[in-house]
Parts: C-alpha cells; structure tokens; sequence
C-alpha cells in the first residue's frame, strides 16, 4: 500500500530525544525556546511560542487576541474543524465564508458582505499547503480593524509574493505527526507583536510568570523539551522535504492533467506551494476513491462535510449555503505527495487513476 502520508522520524530524531533525556531538562527548557527562535526565523518573525497542538495554538491565539462572546470570526467552512472550533472555544461566533473554486481558500470577494460590527478578526486557512490570497485579505482587514489570525497548520514553509506565510498577523502552526514536519503532536504560535506573544505565553502556561504567580487565567498548553528537539531536526531538513513535496506535485500534475475528468491543482500566482496534500477533482469521488484502495493507493479526503454542514454546527443552528465548498466536498480526492515516495510509486499511482 502507498500510505497517504508518511511521517519521517529517524536516527537524527532518536539521538536528539536522547540527549534531552539525558540533560534532564525535559520541561520548557532550553530546546523549547531554541525551536521558537528557528521557527519565528522560517517565518520571518519576531516571536514564536510553541503550543501543545495547532488545535490550542488557535484557541490561545483567539484568547491573546482577546475574542470573546459576542464578537465573530470570518472563517473557512473547507477545513479541520479546528479553524472554526477554536472561535466556538471562547464564546464567539464563526462566520463562515464561500471559497474561492480553483484554490480551496477563503473567497475574499465574498467576505465584506458578512462583516458587522460585532466582526474582530479573520482566519485564513492555508489549505493544503498554499496561501490565500493574502493582499486582498489584507486590505480587507486594514479597511475594516480586524486582526488576522492565519492558520497556517498545512503551510510550513508556504509563501505568498516572496513573503512566508505567517507573517501577516498571528499564526498558527500544528506540527502534528503528518504533516510537513512534526513534533508528533505540538504546535506553534508566531507573531510580531510583542503583547500578543506576551499573553499567549501566559495563556500556554496558567498565565504563570513566574512559579506560582498567576497573573491571568491560563491553561496546561505546553510542548515538551523532548518533542521540542524532534522539531530542531525536522526543521532543518523541512526546505528539502518540500521541494521533493513539489517535485512528486509536478510529475501527478505532469501526468495526471492528461486525463479527462480530472482537475489537477493550480498553484496561485506569486505563490509559493508546499503540498501539504496533492488534492483533484474526480468525477465519482467515493467510488474512485474505493477504487484506488483496492490497487494499494491510500487516499484521503479533505474534507467529506464543510464545517458548516457538520452535525456539531447544524446543532448550532447553522444554515448557510456555501455551494462552492459543498461542491468541493463531493469531488475532492487527496493522493500521496509525500517526500518517500519513489519514482515507481509515483507511476502506480498516476496508473491506478488513469485505470478508473
Ligand atoms: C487547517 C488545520 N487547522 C488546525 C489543525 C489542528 O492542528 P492539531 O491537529 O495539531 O491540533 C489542523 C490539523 O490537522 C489543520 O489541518
């Protein structure tokens, strides 16, 4: 079986974890805030504070932007529930916001029109590695004082016009176990504002500046030392890992475009792809997607119900008809681009999609 996605942990990582065991500082130490420092670097940011997932990178983020009951959020209905639950986390309301066809990312034409003055901020989705488009959004925020929190959980790496992703506000990063690099679980939260990151550290740890002096209300939202480490190599190899991310994209793109009913992905312009998923548009989705299983390609599909149309968000009384998305939903297929992948597995699987 061609796995969907393939986690690479290595020699590298096992002699970095047992160093850490070794120093005895497991804790928030020293590989903690080496790993923020590199990764504020790879966003080209002040601060960065790592989180115990992206999950409560994104809840931290909401509380250091001090969101709360009765304020809303634009968000996008194409993505892990997260982007949206961690607005429902702190009493807000997600508002959610059609996508643009081609690129599976908040549609900013279409977003003044659900901006009230109850709005406080927008959440891009990065959605399978590629960045929204940030200039619109952008302009859209400045012209209306919203904060940007940009969850970044796929685009490790992503830029926009030369600029990385993460650098336009608040952003939140997962480094959960598949994708571009890991810390198996964890998370990270980069910004340039310096009271942001202040509070999120706060946040991240009991709102604890000192031991046993709690000065606000946090929560236990930690990464530890030894996940910390596993993040430093990784790190290090992610610039590699997706350029071979972006070369598998081309030969699927290459050979796949010939087939007729497929939609390979387009890369926007002036964007800078990292191919967190390889995701088309194929006629008979489910079928196919049964199919390919059978042939030994694993697939995914992100995501089968926009979060609007989820049973949690139907209990909320959500009635919005987002047809792009829903459209979206029912087509989308994700095919293995990770970087272990060989030229053969590469053909198998453009094979099994052209044998349909
Ligand atoms: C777009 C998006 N947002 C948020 C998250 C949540 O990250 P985590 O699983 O690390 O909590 C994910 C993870 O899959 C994601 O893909």
């Amino acid at each position: 079986m061609i796995s969907i996605a393939k986690p690479i942990i290595g020699k590298d990582e096992e002699k970095a974890i047992l160093e850490v065991i070794a120093s005895g500082q497991l804790v928030q130490g020293p590989k903690v805030r080496e790993f923020e420092a590199r990764f504020a670097e790879l966003c080209g940011v002040e601060h960065a504070v790592a989180t115990s997932s992206g999950t409560t990178a994104l809840h931290i983020a909401m509380l250091a932007h001090q969101i709360g009951p009765s304020d809303e959020v634009i968000t996008s209905p194409f993505s892990f529930i997260a982007s949206a639950n961690c607005v429902l986390y702190v009493g807000a309301r997600p508002v959610f916001v059609d996508i643009e066809p081609d690129f599976f990312t908040i549609d900013p034409a279409k977003m003044e029109e659900r901006i009230t003055k109850n709005t406080k901020a927008i959440i891009p989705v990065h959605l399978y590695g590629q960045s929204c488009d940030m200039d619109a959004i952008v302009e859209i925020a400045q012209k209306h004082n919203l904060a940007i929190i940009e969850d970044a959980c796929q685009a490790h790496g992503a830029a926009y016009k030369g600029r990385p992703v993460g650098s336009f506000g608040t952003a939140c990063y997962s480094l959960y176990a598949t994708k571009n690099i890991t810390t198996i679980e964890g998370g990270m939260i980069v910004t340039n504002d310096p009271q942001i990151a202040e509070r999120a550290r706060l946040i991240r740890s009991h709102g604890s500046p000192k031991t046993y002096e709690h000065v606000m209300l946090g929560y236990n939202m930690r990464l530890t030392d030894l996940l910390a480490a596993i993040g430093l190599v990784q790190l290090k190899k992610l610039n590699e890992w997706n350029s071979i991310r972006r070369a598998n994209a081309a030969y699927l793109t290459a050979n796949l475009s010939k087939i007729k009913g497929i939609v390979t992905p387009k890369v926007r312009d002036h964007a800078e792809h990292v191919f967190h998923q390889y995701t088309i548009r194929i006629p008979d989705r489910d079928n196919a997607a049964q199919k390919l299983k059978e042939k030994g390609v694993g697939v995914g599909i992100h995501y089968p119900t926009p979060i609007h149309k989820q049973p949690l968000y139907q209990q909320l009384g959500y009635s919005d008809v987002l047809p792009v998305a829903e459209t979206a939903s029912r087509e989308v297929l994700s095919l293995p681009v990770h970087p272990s992948l060989t030229k053969d597995d590469l053909d198998s699987i453009v094979q099994a999609v052209a044998s349909l």
